[in-house]
């Protein structure tokens, strides 16, 4: 169902943790593609520590990041789970020097720092024997031993695995207290009535009614998230959510140093949420639960710049789009403030078809007041008169610029496009 507090929430950290940070590989596909073998893969766990872990830190930076949710993988496609499940051995606590639940201190830290708790989840396993005993009549997928049925399809081991399944997310959704977001992944081997994924969405409701479900749900999700590929359409529904990694990996790769600058970061983050969206930045935490440190250096810087604008951020709705005004913009609940997003030296805001008078320009940061000109409207035509606001070089933020306008009334637009006076 969605929350409220989502779409108020505008930005969430994503992790993916796992036994690929030993070696720091590719995340389950670099065995599926065969770029290790199963064994070598499994290996990983011995030196999978978390030996450094401390989700208290995690929150802390999350704060400062500005994060209001965060994400962590509980389990990848590779079936090995970061909590103790009753269900398979393939855990933290029975094969690594861990040794014990990092699940529980990971919600309980985040609650405890008043961020969201979500959890990823990938619905196929590709350790558990019985992931391959039935794959979706219309795949198109490439052959893979794991994937399709060996012989005939097998409805009865189908059912072992859904009970496998769903005995893991009970276990999550009941032993940590709430967990506000089930981030689903790897739907795709099966389709929505061999998932039953009607019967899956009423089981994790009937485990906590208030849970937000992704897409990755076949339909019975509650927001889509795009995933890497900056979206230009909107993406249907009331919420959605961008998903793009700080680097060019889920996982910690550290041969991966392509983390993208806090400057790109942030203006990525204003177009998204200036269109109503969420983003969640992932990155790739040690194998003793330590982040990269340019990483963790980003999201901190990110957050500095956040910090001081957060009234154009948290809770705002969608701006009054580009035809108006040629950049991001967010607008507060009641419609009477609009936030503009301005990049490098913005020199004059401009404004075209908006109605309703702005009283009062400042710099969100430095809360110094600016003019505001209006010049050239068609009255007769219904036209309002362009609005122009100087930004004084001085004030320019090297990432984003946020001038905040209070208006006289509630947003009010025109969109047409005037024309002759026929009558002068
Ligand atoms: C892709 C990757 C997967 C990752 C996911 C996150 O599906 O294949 O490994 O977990 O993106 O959205």
């Amino acid at each position: 169902m969605m929350q409220q507090w989502f779409k108020d929430a505008k930005l969430g950290v994503f992790m993916h943790w796992g036994l690929y940070s030993v070696k720091g590989i590719a995340e389950s596909w670099s065995f599926y593609k065969g770029e290790i073998s199963y064994e070598d893969y499994m290996a990983q766990a011995g030196g999978f520590t978390a030996s450094r872990y401390d989700p208290v830190k995690w929150a802390d930076i999350f704060t400062r990041f500005g994060a209001r949710y965060s994400v962590l993988t509980a389990k990848h496609h590779d079936g090995f789970a970061l909590w103790d499940t009753r269900y398979s051995d393939l855990n933290v606590v029975k094969q690594t020097p861990a040794g014990r639940d990092l699940i529980g201190p990971y919600c309980q830290a985040m609650r405890d720092a008043g961020i969201r708790v979500g959890l990823y989840f990938s619905h196929l396993d590709w350790s558990h024997p019985d992931n391959n005993a039935i794959i979706r009549p219309d795949t198109d997928l490439p052959y893979h031993p794991r994937t399709f049925p060996q012989g005939a399809p097998d409805p009865k081991r189908w059912k072992n695995f859904l009970r496998f399944h769903r005995g893991q997310l009970e276990e999550l959704m009941t032993r940590y207290g709430t967990v506000d977001l089930m981030w689903f992944d790897g739907d795709w081997e099966k389709n929505a009535d061999q998932w039953d994924m009607k019967g899956l969405r009423e089981y994790l409701h009937r485990l906590n009614p208030q849970v937000i479900l992704n897409s990755r749900m076949q339909g019975y999700g509650d927001y889509e998230t795009p995933e890497q590929g900056f979206p230009v359409g909107d993406p249907v529904g009331e919420a959605w959510e961008y998903n793009v990694t700080m680097n060019n990996s889920w996982g910690y790769v550290p041969t991966d140093q392509d983390n993208k600058p806090v400057s790109r970061l942030v203006r990525m983050f204003t177009e998204v949420i200036s269109r109503g969206g969420n983003m969640l930045l992932d990155i790739g935490p040690l194998a003793d639960g330590t982040f990269q440190p340019e990483q963790e250096k980003r999201l901190l810087e990110f957050g500095d710049w956040l910090r001081p604008v957060s009234e154009a951020v948290y809770g705002t709705e969608r701006g009054i789009g580009l035809r108006h005004y040629c950049g991001p913009s967010t607008l507060s609940k009641d419609h009477r403030t609009l936030y503009l997003y301005a990049f490098g030296r913005p020199g004059d805001l401009f404004l075209k078809g908006l109605h309703t008078p702005v009283k009062k320009a400042t710099v969100l940061r430095s809360g110094r007041m600016l003019p505001v000109e209006t010049m050239i409207g068609a009255p007769w035509n219904g036209v309002p008169p362009t609005v122009w606001i100087p930004v004084p070089e001085e004030e320019a933020d090297p990432y984003a610029t946020v001038v905040r306008l209070d208006l006289d009334g509630e947003v009010s637009l025109f969109e047409g496009a005037g024309g002759a006076i026929a009558y002068n």
